[in-house]
Order: structure tokens, then C-alpha cells, then sequence
């Protein structure tokens, strides 16, 4: 197990906890000061509305980007490690680099019952990636909403990380004649159903957001933000960000449960996910009066 990984990604989780807890820091500001960028990096789209100044913003519809990277880097991957499995090549040298680098032993056979879990987990990733980017392409409907330069570096930088994590949770030097077991298990199952179960929900919450902006013929009439309500809108603000904290347990359990690394990575969506949840349930309960007061931020009857 990279402990390096585990750490990176364990730090990551850790800046977004504190990021949640201090969220009101300096709140009202609008100067240049540290607590005023602070703001400016924890917040994008309708939370930002209105208070940042437009330098170095860029828009949020260009989340697409984060797709588009997504599949292409997350698909040549995968195209490796399928090789890899299946037909017992090795990856490119600077991979294995990057593996020893990490504290890998690209020798090692003591994961070799993790190689299906891996090629299933970067599948995974995949089609959640070509999903998102087509419902960015042809479901949602963007407003002029921002997003700060430096959040949409992290947005391109995290799709690479988190699939090169994937492929570092096995070792990648498969010459040494092996044949490597494709075993299938009782986890893979309950991942991938789970998996599709919590997709299909993302997708329909989406929808729901879209369709705000849309009459029912389909027409795109508003660019506003409005209260979202039905499905899984009952019980909390952000279900889309709830199933996406869902996908990435699924990938943990389809690992087999074990696989420390990847916790640590759920750990970080689901603080990512909780400090835009709660700035987005603080939004609605701002400027929406009659807003469900029932309703919570990310987990059902949680917070
Ligand atoms: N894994 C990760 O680290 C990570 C990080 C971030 C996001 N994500 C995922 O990416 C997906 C999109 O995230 P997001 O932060 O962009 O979600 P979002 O802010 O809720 O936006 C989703 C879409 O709905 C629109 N929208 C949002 N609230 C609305 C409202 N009240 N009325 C009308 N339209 C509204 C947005 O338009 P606007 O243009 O006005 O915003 C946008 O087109 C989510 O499923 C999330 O889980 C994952």
C-alpha cells in the first residue's frame, strides 16, 4: 500500500475539514486580504454570487474540462492496466517510476488478487467520467456562475490523480510469466450494483436541477437558481454531491473493502462534497425563505 498516496490524499481531506469548519471566517469582507481569497477559493457557482471580484475567475461550465481530461487520461490508463491483466504487458517505464517513487514494488505479487479490483475500480472512474461529461455537454444548463483559476488547476489536477491512485494500488511489471487471476468476488457485485444504483440517482438529481431552467418542452428559460425539490431533494440540499460520496464507497467496496488508500480518498470527497454542501444549504436558506427547514445539507437526517 502507498502509504505516500494515503497520506496526500489524507492531507487533501484534512485541508477541506478545516476548510468547512473556518467557512465563516472573514465572511462579509470584499477587500484583498488573506481571509478575502480564503473565501474566494472555498466557494464557486451561486455561492460565490455577488461577492467576488472577476479577476482571475474563470466560468464554471468550463467543469467540462475536468471531464474531458478525465476520459482521455483515465481511458489510456485503462487501456494499459486491461493490457496488463489480461495480457500480461508492463506499463511504460516512467509509470514504474512513478510506482517506486511512491513505495511501490512494481515485483511485487502480494496484490495480485487486487488487479481485477483495480481494472473494475478505473472502469468505474471511466463511465462516471463520460457520464458527467455528457450530462455537462447535453443536461445541465450552466449559468454565468465562476469558478477561482486556481479551483479549476485542482479540478484538472484531481481526475489525473485519482485515476493514476487506481492504477498505483497494483504493481506494474506483469513480465514475469504469471498467469494473473481474473477472480471475481462477492464485492465486485455489491460495488458495481451499488455503483449503478447511486449513478442513476446522481443523474436524476441533475436532471431535476436542469429542468429548473427549462419549461416542459425543454426550452432553456432562466438562468436563476431556484429551491430543487422531489426525489432525494426532500431530505437534503445536494443529493447530487451525496451520490457522488455513494460512487466513491461503491469503488471502495468493489476494492474489496480493504484498500486504505482509496478510504482515504472517500474521506476527501466527503469533505470536498460536506464544505460545498453546506455553503450551498447556507445559500438556500439565505435567500429562500420558505426553505425546507427539514431538509439537510449532504446526508440524509445527518447534517
Ligand atoms: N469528486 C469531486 O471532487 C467533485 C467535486 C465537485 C463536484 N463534483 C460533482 O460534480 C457534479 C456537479 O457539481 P457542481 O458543484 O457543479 O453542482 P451544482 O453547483 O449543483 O451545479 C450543477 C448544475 O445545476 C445548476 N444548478 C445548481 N443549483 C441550481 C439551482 N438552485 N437552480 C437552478 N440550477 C441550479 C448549475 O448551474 P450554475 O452554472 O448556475 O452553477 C449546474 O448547471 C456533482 O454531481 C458533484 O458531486 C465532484
Amino acid at each position: 500500500m502507498p502509504a505516500a498516496l494515503s497520506a496526500a490524499w489524507s492531507l487533501l481531506a484534512g485541508a477541506f475539514l478545516a476548510a468547512l469548519l473556518l467557512r465563516d471566517w472573514a465572511r462579509g469582507s470584499r477587500g484583498v486580504s488573506v481571509s478575502d481569497l480564503f473565501q474566494d477559493l472555498i466557494r464557486y457557482g451561486k455561492t460565490k454570487r455577488g461577492r467576488a471580484p472577476r479577476l482571475l475567475q474563470v466560468p464554471k461550465r468550463w467543469f467540462t474540462h475536468f471531464y474531458v481530461v478525465s476520459v482521455l487520461w483515465n481511458g489510456i490508463l485503462l487501456i494499459w492496466l486491461s493490457r496488463a491483466v489480461f495480457f500480461r504487458g508492463s506499463f511504460p517505464s516512467w509509470i514504474q517510476q512513478v510506482h517506486q517513487a511512491l513505495g511501490r514494488d512494481s515485483q511485487s505479487e502480494d496484490a495480485d488478487s487486487e488487479h481485477f479490483s483495480a481494472l473494475l475500480v478505473l472502469l468505474l472512474l471511466w463511465l462516471h467520467s463520460c457520464r458527467r461529461l455528457a450530462e455537462c455537454l447535453w443536461t445541465s444548463v450552466f449559468s454565468n456562475g465562476v469558478i477561482h483559476i486556481v479551483q479549476y488547476c485542482f479540478g484538472l489536477a484531481y481526475y489525473v490523480a485519482v485515476g493514476s491512485t487506481v492504477l498505483c494500488q497494483v504493481p506494474t511489471n506483469f513480465t514475469n510469466g504469471k498467469q494473473l487471476p481474473v477472480q471475481i468476488s462477492w464485492y465486485h457485485f455489491i460495488g458495481v450494483v451499488m455503483y449503478i444504483w447511486a449513478s442513476l440517482h446522481q443523474h436524476k438529481c441533475l436532471v431535476i436541477l436542469a429542468n429548473l431552467r427549462k419549461t416542459k418542452s425543454g426550452q432553456v428559460v432562466s438562468l436563476s437558481h431556484s429551491v430543487p425539490s422531489g426525489h432525494w431533494f426532500e431530505r437534503v440540499s445536494c443529493p447530487h454531491y451525496f451520490a457522488e460520496l455513494l460512487i466513491y464507497v461503491s469503488m471502495a467496496i468493489t476494492f474489496g473493502f480493504h484498500n486504505v488508500t482509496w478510504w482515504c480518498v472517500v474521506m476527501y470527497v466527503l469533505f470536498n462534497q460536506a464544505l460545498a454542501a453546506v455553503l450551498c444549504h447556507e445559500f438556500y436558506q439565505e435567500n429562500f425563505s420558505s426553505y425546507p427547514k427539514h431538509r439537510k445539507a449532504l446526508i440524509p437526517f445527518v447534517f
